[in-house]
């Protein structure tokens, strides 16, 4: 490790307070208590839940989150709206803003919509004094910061100037983020690695020096700024394809006899495949392995090569059939009646230990359900009621659907009251609150038939002896009672 005098970075400024900004710069400021970090946000309220005196109110929930703050809020940790002060003071500005799939225009549904990347740029260009580092961490497509370079050298001083008050100049590096939500402070603490790309070496080094203060320097790779770029996107999507492959594995497993957890434990134990990441499910979620995948074969069609983007597509195409499949076999078990059914949905974040809901395949399950006129229960530990009234009743499924069919969603903090007199409950978030639920008591409340849906295989079949729940569970199949 080197010394903290070798750092001469004082200030550090970042755009974008969401689920990647957020902690990564209150794991930054825990770790280098010598440096001032303003995280920054346009969204105002977003600002003010992050200056929130009760520690429940985050904008994002992450295990560890909270007890960070709390020990460096206001001290050396700054929650800001005043973004042209954070960054005419600081040495490097984190571009961790959004990212998403572009809707409309030239790319719609495939590139990403960088015009948050964009002004942001622009923003830094205007307001940044002296030298400033820009470092991309948001997920990008490879070459966008030839884009920022571009971009900032209309802000940049003339090389001549000799006025040290005026001098405006830049350097970009990408070190794009690899957390998983969830995990989010564990990962930030103990990277697997950090990428740092770039031609710069002054600015590699103040960047470099920064992660050595908690990162060993063997696990801080340097590569050139389109490597960088690009191993994001290829991280992402060499994950997402263990997921499509696992789950096409899991739709295999069920009609043949097989066990998708003792095949995913036979081959993970080759040390050449590895046991992570094989868990069959309902699909994967969150807010970026498809849009990185979409931005991935984007590119490959940008650069013709279209055989490479279809095999990418189909890791998104295996995903989709995978969320439509499991609602496909709820229907099929009440022979295609939903109507006055109760379903409970036990958890819709797309993952555990988050709030976060984005492309859960939560939603596509319920709005499925209630399409078929079902009446969906939703139970989640971190997720609001808000959040789900959001993501259901935007979807045109919904709107659709809430006219003609009687089907409907509602929200239950309470576990014990939600299974009464249920039809079925569906495991869809392997929250730990559900790992160990007493199926023999819950038995006894449901309506008959019943059923369990164990879309994330959590469940152990002998927890339901005794019980005349019917069951399926993905990978493995039905085990049918009554
Ligand atoms: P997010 O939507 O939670 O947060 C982005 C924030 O940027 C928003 O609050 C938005 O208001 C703000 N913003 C937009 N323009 C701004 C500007 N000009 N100045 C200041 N703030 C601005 O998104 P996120 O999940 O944090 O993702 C951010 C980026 O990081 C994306 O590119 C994403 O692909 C990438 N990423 C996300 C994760 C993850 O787990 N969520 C992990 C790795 C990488
Ligand atoms: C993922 C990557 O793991 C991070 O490295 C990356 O930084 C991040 O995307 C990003 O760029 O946003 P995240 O989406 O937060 O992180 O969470 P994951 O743990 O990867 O899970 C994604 C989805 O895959 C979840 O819905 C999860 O339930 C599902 N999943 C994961 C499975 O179905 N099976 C598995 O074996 C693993």
């Amino acid at each position: 490790m080197l010394k903290n005098n070798k750092i001469k970075v004082k200030n550090i400024c970042c755009l974008g307070a969401g689920y990647v900004g957020g902690p990564t710069m209150v794991v930054l400021a825990e770790k280098c208590p010598q440096i001032n970090v303003f995280v920054t946000d346009i969204d105002k309220k977003k600002i003010e839940r992050w200056n929130s005196e009760k520690f429940e109110n985050l904008p994002v929930y992450e295990p560890g989150l909270s007890d960070l703050v709390k020990k460096c809020r206001n001290k050396n940790l700054f929650f800001t709206t005043d973004i042209k002060h954070a960054i005419e003071i600081s040495d490097i500005v984190f571009i961790s803003v959004n990212t998403p799939t572009k809707t409309q225009g030239h790319g719609a549904g495939y590139a990403s919509d960088l015009k948050w990347v964009e002004s942001s740029t622009r923003i830094v260009g205007q307001f940044a004094k002296g030298h400033t580092i820009i470092v991309e961490k948001s997920t990008v497509p490879v070459r966008t910061a030839e884009l920022i370079q571009k971009i900032i050298s209309h802000y940049k001083t003339d090389e001549l100037d000799t006025d040290i008050n005026n001098k405006k100049t830049f350097s970009v590096l990408s070190s794009p983020e690899f957390l998983a939500e969830g995990t989010a402070i564990k990962d930030l603490e103990f990277p697997d690695r950090v990428l740092i790309g770039g031609d710069d070496n002054d600015a590699l080094n103040t960047l470099s020096l920064i992660y050595q203060e908690w990162i060993p320097i063997k696990k801080i790779f340097r590569t050139n700024l389109w490597s960088s770029e690009l191993s994001k996107l290829t991280a992402n999507a060499f994950l997402a394809q263990r997921i499509s492959s696992i789950n096409a594995i899991s739709s295999l497993c069920e009609p043949s006899g097989a066990d998708i957890k003792e095949v995913s434990k036979a081959i993970g134990a080759d040390s050449r495949i590895g046991g992570k990441f094989l868990q069959a499910g309902p699909g994967f979620g969150g807010s970026c392995f498809q849009k990185d995948l979409l931005n991935l074969i984007y590119l490959c069609r940008f650069y013709n090569l279209d055989s490479a983007a279809d095999y990418w597509e189909q890791v998104i195409k295996l995903n989709e059939w995978q969320k439509k499949r499991i609602s496909q076999i709820i229907i099929e078990a009440f022979f295609g009646t939903l109507s006055s059914k109760k379903i409970v949905l036990l958890g819709y974040s797309f993952k555990p230990n988050t709030n976060d809901i984005r492309e859960s395949p939560a939603i596509r399950i319920a709005l499925d359900l209630i399409e078929n006129g079902a009446n969906v229960f939703i139970h989640d530990p971190k997720v609001s009621e808000s959040q789900i009234r959001n993501s259901i009743e935007i979807e045109k499924t919904y709107q659709k659907t809430k006219n003609s069919i009687n089907g409907n969603w509602s929200y239950e903090k309470d576990l014990e009251k939600i299974v009464v007199d249920a039809d079925a409950i569906v495991t869809v978030t392997e929250w730990e609150v559900y790992l160990n639920l007493d199926w023999r008591g819950i038995n006894k409340l449901m309506r008959r038939p019943s059923w369990l849906f164990d879309t994330r295989g959590i469940i152990n079949e002998k927890e339901l002896l005794d019980t005349e729940i019917n069951f399926w569970q993905v990978g493995k199949g039905f085990v049918l009672k009554n």
